[in-house]
């Protein structure tokens, strides 16, 4: 985040404007729909970046100074057509800024046409999940300017790298394109076999993913397509059901919001890296709560991790059994979750004081009854009314 909105703040002066896609990672989102309207007056207006005119009429004449957007976007793995993107914003002389921290090795946005690359190093350059840190890419002019004794954003604000971390980083980049294969190999497998188990797979390695081809004609020949995927499970209640049963169950990844790490880790965007977004900018974006978004890691065989990936789908079909409370018109999933200190009796009185259900779907409220041999956990997110 300090390299965002480091070079935000040295490209824009107050009363800038910035246009960027309406799918970024939270954080980036609210540094621009909040912070910096706010500290700065430096406003955005946020657009879909695969809708070329909608950029082009969202830009402000003598006011706009950078477009902004994820190459590979944060958790919808859209792809930004980045050669086209950069000639419509040089067009009207805008600086094109390029967050790849989805796809290093895999995309070269300045080599594409982007003025500027900005990246998380926390994640797969880092690979450890060990160091949080940023870069920032760009021509010597930009970057001298941030360095500036009376006006650099860099010299001034201070995120500067521990020359110790610079070191230790500086150890992991000889092996970043051996590892990006990795990632990708097993991504680009597990998308494959998740999509034949019947699954709603979103993988830009996949034909049937909008940007496949356009991806294809970007990314560095032997790189693949990135290592993360999503899986829409068709309900929030399924989607953490399936977080739940591969790292509870088999141990085929940790429930973490970070990415590019060499475990896999999987996380519900909409509720975690995705939250500072509003239910509408999420709605609008396709961010939705049955999303779950996986960073493939590369320890064991691929082959072992698979099969931890289906013993948990079977776990998981023998622990979903539909239940129904009669004369209450309840139905719902049994899922054996983490315990909890609410009653069926407090289930039963939410419904009849007709509280939504929904309501207590997000406070993510747990009933636990009590059942011969074992504690079944019911998850009211998974509860509808007939
Ligand atoms: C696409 C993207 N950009 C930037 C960031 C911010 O990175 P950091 O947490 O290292 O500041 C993240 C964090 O998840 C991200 O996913």
């Amino acid at each position: 985040m300090a390299a965002i909105s480091s070079v935000l703040l040295q490209l824009c002066s107050s009363g800038g404007h910035v246009v960027a896609s309406a799918t970024l990672y939270g954080g980036t989102h609210a540094l621009l729909s909040h912070f910096l309207p706010r500290t700065c007056n430096i406003t955005t207006t946020f657009v879909d970046i695969t809708d070329h005119e909608a950029v082009k009429n969202a830009i402000v004449h003598g006011r706009t100074k950078v477009l902004f957007f994820e190459s590979m976007s944060n958790p919808t793995l859209n792809v930004a057509d980045i050669p086209e993107l950069s000639k419509l914003a040089h067009e009207k002389g805008i600086t094109v800024v390029v967050d790849n921290t989805f796809s290093p090795m895999v995309l070269s946005p300045v080599g594409l046409g982007a003025d500027v690359v900005v990246r998380s190093i926390s994640k797969f350059i880092s690979g450890g999940a060990d160091v949080i840190a940023g870069a920032v890419c760009g021509p010597a002019r930009l970057v001298n300017s941030m360095m500036n004794l009376h006006q650099g954003a860099l010299m001034l604000l201070g995120p500067t790298m521990n020359a110790k971390v610079a070191f230790e980083l500086s150890e992991k980049i000889p092996d970043l394109g051996l590892r990006m294969k990795e990632h990708y190999r097993r991504a680009m497998e597990y998308a494959i076999r998740m999509k034949e188990l019947g699954l709603r797979v979103v993988y830009p390695g996949l034909e049937d993913h909008p940007q496949h081809q356009l991806l294809k004609s970007m990314a560095n020949k032997g790189y693949g397509f990135g290592g993360l995927l999503c899986v829409d499970m068709e309900s929030e209640e399924r989607a953490n059901m399936l977080m739940h049963h591969l790292q509870n169950s088999s141990q085929f990844g940790l429930i973490a919001v970070s990415l590019g790490y060499y475990e896999t880790l999987m996380s519900c965007s909409g509720s975690s890296t995705s939250s500072e977004l509003n239910a509408k900018e999420k709605a609008l974006v396709g961010i939705s709560p049955r999303l779950v978004r996986m960073s493939i890691g590369y320890t064991g065989t691929l082959e072992q991790k698979w099969s931890q990936f289906e013993k948990a789908i079977s776990s998981m079909r023998d622990s979903s059994t539909l239940f129904e409370i009669e004369g209450f018109g309840i139905r719902g999933l049994i899922e054996p979750l983490e315990s909890t200190d609410i009653t069926l009796k407090h289930l039963l009185k939410c419904h009849m004081n007709k509280v939504d259900v929904k309501d207590t779907l997000l406070a993510h409220i747990l009933l636990k009854i009590f059942i011969p041999q074992s504690i079944v956990i019911y998850n009211l997110s998974s509860l509808t009314k007939n």
